[in-house]
């Protein structure tokens, strides 16, 4: 195990905070966190999934630093980002007589992250919070930038607030014990950098990424490293340059407008999980910027292979039945957060590393190439 970390700032003035990435980050969790706290008193949450292999590691470390802590458990799964949960969560946060100086602390991935982030910005009008990542999409990408947030009915994180956590610790160590299509939906976030920005960072994953998703006994740690490093510079560029989304973050969404709409489809379940979404969402992205005359097929093709060979989903062949339409999804598109004067706004790519934002579509495209999907 190696104990060195990198460390690399999220510059939001008063606001700014450091995301430490590296091995062992777990079992120096009290340690790291200390210097951040008011007072030494938290409130650890996680899930069961996350408590059965890594709470004991975290409340050790908590132990060990002198930091006094509760501990709350949630059920698993996407169903927990709710009102209902949020409701239980302040709930318990109040019962345990917590005060302004209390600091959560989120153990998990994207879901303990929003939920956790949420909670501590709606609780006595604001509490500290810390995010310690445990799968690859938390590491890359929800932990950082201060977006929190519930599900609704009607779409998803339509309920949120932005509060920035005070100190984020991935340990690429969690990695480990993540269930394989875990791992794989989070790399779906990972390519996602190369694709909006960074050519060469998409051609070190063309060779690379079989190894950051292999098996733990085959896994490149060095490439796993080098990866969440890489995905954490650029998401920290692109919120410290807009933190609340005016402009660039919305960069980030490539893949999300689509996305988002096959999320709600299948009910935020078993069937697509959101990385695996975004994987469909970007292939669709790039299908559109195709249609439109922006983007070769050549590199149309290298998104969709590269996503494919990661053992990523591409398409809709699996997953729809007779039932489905272009014009339900694209009305689950409107429901999006980040719709502008009734238009969809699409993340778009003149080729690899060279994506845009736009909201000037003809929703006849989008159509086509909804129904393309379809019917293949
Ligand atoms: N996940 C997109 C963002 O943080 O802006």
């Amino acid at each position: 195990m190696n104990s060195e970390h990198a460390t690399l700032n999220v510059d939001l003035g008063a606001r700014s905070y450091d995301i430490l990435i590296g091995e062992g980050l777990l079992q120096q969790a009290g340690t790291l966190i200390r210097p951040v706290l008011a007072r030494p008193r938290c409130v650890l949450i996680t899930d069961e999934n996350v408590e059965h292999h890594w709470l004991g590691t975290v409340e050790g470390s908590l132990d060990a630093a002198g930091i006094e802590y509760l501990s709350i458990v949630l059920e698993p799964g996407e169903q927990t980002k709710d009102y209902a949960h949020v409701e239980a969560l302040t709930g318990q946060l109040l019962d345990a007589r917590i005060e302004r100086s209390t600091t959560l602390i989120a153990l998990g991935g994207g879901v303990v992250g929003d939920l956790v982030g949420f909670c501590a910005a709606i609780t006595l009008r604001g509490l500290d919070f810390v995010q310690i990542p445990t799968t690859l999409l938390a590491q890359v990408d929800s932990s950082v930038g201060g977006k929190t947030g519930i599900n609704m009915p009607q779409g998803k994180n339509l309920i949120g607030a932005f509060h920035q956590p005070r100190l984020v610790l991935a340990d690429i160590g969690a990695l480990s014990t993540l269930p394989p299509r875990d791992l794989r939906a989070g790399y779906a976030e990972v390519v996602k950098y190369g694709l909006i920005n960074d050519a060469d960072f998409f051609a070190w994953l063309e060779t690379n990424g079989p190894r950051i998703i292999a098996s733990p006994d085959t896994a490149d740690m060095q490439a796993r490293r080098h990866a969440v490093l890489t995905s954490c510079r650029a998401k920290a560029a692109i919120v410290s340059a807009d933190e609340t989304e005016q402009g660039m973050r919305a960069l980030l969404n490539l893949g999300h407008t689509f996305g988002h709409a096959l999320e709600a489809k299948t009910g935020y379940g078993e069937t697509l999980s959101h990385g695996e979404s975004v994987a469909i969402g970007t292939v669709m992205a790039f299908d559109l910027s195709v249609r439109m005359g922006l983007c070769s097929i050549e590199d149309r093709d290298r998104v969709k292979n590269h996503l494919a060979g990661c053992g990523l989903p591409v398409g809709l062949d699996t997953i729809r039945d007779a039932g489905w339409s272009s014009s339900e999804l694209i009305d689950l598109m409107g429901q999006d957060k980040k719709v502008a004067g009734g238009k969809l706004t699409f993340i778009l790519a003149r080729n690899i590393g060279q994506s845009f934002i736009t909201n000037d579509i003809d929703l006849a495209e989008v159509t086509a190439v909804l129904d393309d999907h379809l019917k293949a």
